[in-house]
């Protein structure tokens, strides 16, 4: 980057900017871009969707996709790159998103999205990356550096709490403190503490009542206050209800144009008293901040970018995205240089379904099918048939199709099939109306491995589906979730060997619908959906209730097999700011190299409020060759251990022991280890009402109270092996009330003034 690039004098301009002119910078100019200011040479600058690649449209576009965008790299969407769990790999793809923005003159791409998979209908969840918030937000804070390290910026989105389609514009998630400090924010959080995103991007919810547009609490006191953000808030594109809210609340930037609605609504917050000229100084200074940022980026003349380059990298995410959920008999990998004809059946092998549908769409650059990859990988080494089996957009079986289908399962030594969810099926703007595979699909595959039952199904597919009906049918099952512009020659390289599938499940698949945590509460109703799970989302829920799942959160095998060994866990700092090393060794024990993903899930058995049987702390990816070993080390620090004690308001640590649980997935756990952590947990505050059993356990207050109740009668029976229990429960000012107990109610007035803690 050039170093002598003009940057902006923010409080020079600040004091040179009409009122008018300030409330123009607030609002968009179009669809995709700020306003400027000629006279004092502010630019306007432009924003664009994404994520998963750039969607920049022509400029009079919308914004949910009706009109065309430019060609760019379409990478695997989130579902497909979380599975890689590869921190690594998606910092590279934002910085080929960043080259790829800069190519174009645009400054911010508007993702990610880190909202959590809740449930697994919602439309939106092929953009997001897992039910995970440690996962999602290791991620997500990878790809906002890589990108932003080109000079671009992101914006992390939808804050907070948009876990559904159906009213997104207007429900209410109805979500309790700790739930939503422990879930719901924490993935916001890590990108914001390490990445600093240029923008946030509010949701178009309600959270518990208030807009989060509207929520002061969201866009200022957490996100601004507790986690330090130093750049701009964006409203989500029409999500404004209430301007002048906004702007008290934290949003700056009203995206689009408003048409002057935005202007007139600040302009009367004004003039009533609703809003001070500071806070609108405030959100100014965070718009010319964003130009300001964006101002090196445009300075210099537009490179292009490599798309070859960029293509391959593309297929490289894809092949680390798939997931092989099983491989009986090990059927994969295909041999490419013996064997008989490989049937391909199934239209995704030809037409395949790459990205999801909505404001995320992206024109690409090329689009690889599997068909064609596979035909020119085994160039005639093996014979390759195809029938598609099915018409996509369909919820008839096609006979003719089926029946040629079943001809070339028959002639095949191995069948490849194509199953997978209709674009019509998922989107931004819906929900899904269940988990299935079109039924016609699911009969197709039963037809054809009547014929040959050497079936190998690969999986399209941006949400989770239901697998549990059929996959006994088939030996090979590849989840290929939606895998991007080069999945069809990602998806061969895989089926072939060239690599070894290395992806981990970011979400459980659930055996049924049924199963699922937000049964009953989801998508809400009259406005509202309550999120009654509370904590249990994702595998906690399935934890917690010891059901059985199709397959578990981090599940992903490898043509390869690891060993792990030698669990060891330091306390290498204790107190209020622990530290824990966790170190162990993975081998490689099959005949081919591979790459595992070590997981590493904490336990808090001993807690005094209630916590998830196991929380995904800590993860790390290890490439090895065959009968290679190699130490892998994990370092947890205080959050790994804390929740939110919501009477105190805080994080804290709970001292006592906490299990250590390494796996190669969150139900196939290798080794086990405890540490023992003195912890912070704040004493619980005493009052009136506390218990006996609070005030005996208090520091102070407990010897007092032995002192004063003596040793016979009541005292007695607080101790009794049989009736204390029921005694020690009750509240020290009611048992004030009962005859013969040896305190009065004004000792007990006291005691509280002496003792509780405010
Ligand atoms: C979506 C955002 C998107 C924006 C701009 C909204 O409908 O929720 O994710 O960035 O439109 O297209």
């Amino acid at each position: 980057m050039t170093t002598d690039v003009r940057r902006l004098d923010i409080p020079a301009l600040l004091a040179a900017l009409t009122r008018e002119e300030k409330l123009s910078l607030l609002d968009g100019s179009d669809f995709w871009h700020t306003q400027p200011v000629e006279r004092l040479g502010i630019p306007a600058v432009m924003v664009s969707d994404g994520p998963h690649g750039l969607r920049k449209q022509p400029d009079d576009g919308d914004h949910l996709g009706l009109f065309g965008s430019v060609p760019a790299t379409c990478f695997p969407p989130a579902a497909g790159l979380a599975s890689s769990w590869d921190t690594e790999l998606l910092g590279r793809v934002g910085e080929a998103l960043g080259r790829e923005c800069r190519a174009e003159r645009v400054s911010v791409l508007l993702g990610p999205g880190v909202n959590m998979k809740r449930s697994p209908l919602c439309g939106r969840n092929f953009e997001y990356f897992s039910e995970d918030p440690y996962l999602a937000g290791e991620l997500g804070a990878a790809w906002v550096n890589g990108l932003q390290s080109q000079g671009v910026g992101a914006s992390l989105k939808h804050f907070a709490a948009n876990n559904q389609e159906t009213d997104r514009m207007t429900v209410s998630a109805e979500i309790d403190e700790r739930t939503l400090r422990e879930i719901y924010l924490p993935a916001f959080e890590a990108v914001v503490t390490q990445a600093q995103p240029w923008t946030v991007m509010s949701s178009y919810n309600k959270v518990n009542g208030t807009y989060a547009a509207e929520s002061r609490k969201l866009l200022t006191e957490i996100l601004r206050d507790e986690w330090g953000f130093e750049g701009l808030v964006v409203s989500d594109w029409g999500g404004v209800d209430d301007r002048a809210a906004t702007v008290t609340a934290g949003l700056d930037l009203e995206m689009p144009a408003s048409g002057g609605a935005g202007a007139d609504a600040i302009r009367a917050g004004l003039g009533s008293g609703r809003l001070t000229d500071a806070e609108l100084d405030s959100a100014v200074t965070r718009l010319l901040t964003l130009v300001d940022r964006s101002l090196p980026a445009l300075a210099e003349p537009p490179a292009g970018f490599d798309a070859d380059a960029h293509h391959a990298l593309a297929r490289e995410a894809a092949a680390a995205s798939a997931v092989l959920l099983k491989n009986e008999g090990a059927l994969l990998p295909l041999d490419p240089g013996s064997g008989g004809t490989v049937a391909v059946i199934g239209e995704f092998a030809r037409t395949p379904r790459y990205q999801g549908s909505g404001s995320s769409q992206v024109n690409p650059t090329r689009l690889d099918s599997a068909l064609d990859a596979l035909r020119t990988a085994l160039d005639g080494r093996r014979e390759v048939s195809f029938a598609p089996g099915y018409v996509i957009e369909s919820e008839q079986a096609a006979p003719a199709l089926v029946a040629e289908a079943e001809r070339a399962a028959a002639d095949a030594e191995v069948v490849v099939l194509f199953l997978g969810l209709p674009p019509s099926y998922e989107s931004e703007g819906f929900d899904r109306a269940h988990m299935d595979l079109p039924a016609h699909q699911v009969e197709l595959l039963h037809t054809v491995a009547d014929a040959n039952p050497r079936v190998v199904v690969v999986l399209s597919n941006g949400s989770a589906v239901t697998l549990a009906p059929w996959q006994d049918r088939a030996p090979a099952l590849l989840e290929g979730w939606l895998l991007g512009q080069a999945g069809g020659a990602a998806v061969a390289d895989l089926l072939l060997g060239a690599v070894s599938p290395s992806g981990k499940l970011a979400e459980t698949l659930p055996i049924r619908y049924e199963n699922n945590p937000t049964v009953g509460a989801f998508p809400g109703e009259f406005g509202r959906v309550r999120y009654t799970e509370g904590l249990h989302i994702g595998y906690r829920w399935y934890d917690a209730h010891r059901l059985p799942v199709a397959y578990p959160f981090g599940h992903g095998l490898s043509y390869t097999t690891f060993a792990y060994r030698d669990l060891t866990a330091t306390v290498r700092a204790d107190g209020a700011d622990p530290q824990v090393e966790v170190a162990l060794t993975v081998t490689n024990t099959g005949d081919r190299a591979g790459t595992e993903t070590v997981q590493l899930y904490v336990t808090d058995p001993e807690a005094s409020v209630h916590r998830p049987e196991q929380e995904l702390r800590a993860f790390a990816r290890v490439t090895l060759e065959p009968g290679q070993s190699a130490p892998v080390t994990l370092t947890l620090g205080r959050r790994a251990f804390a929740y939110w004690h919501e009477q105190a308001g805080r994080w804290t640590v709970e001292g006592g022991e906490f299990g250590l649980r390494v796996g190669a997935s969150s139900r196939d756990i290798r080794l086990e280890q405890t540490v023992e952590l003195t912890g912070d947990a704040p004493a619980a505050p005493l009052h009136a009402h506390s218990t006996a059993e609070q005030w005996l356990a208090h520091p102070e207050a407990g010897p007092w109270l032995r002192t004063a109740l003596g040793t016979e009668g009541f005292a007695a029976l607080l101790d009794d092996p049989r009736n204390g229990p029921m005694m020690r429960a009750i509240p020290l000012s009611r048992l004030a009330r009962f005859p013969g107990f040896p305190l009065t109610h004004e000792q007990v007035t006291e005691a509280v003034e002496t003792y509780a803690t405010p």
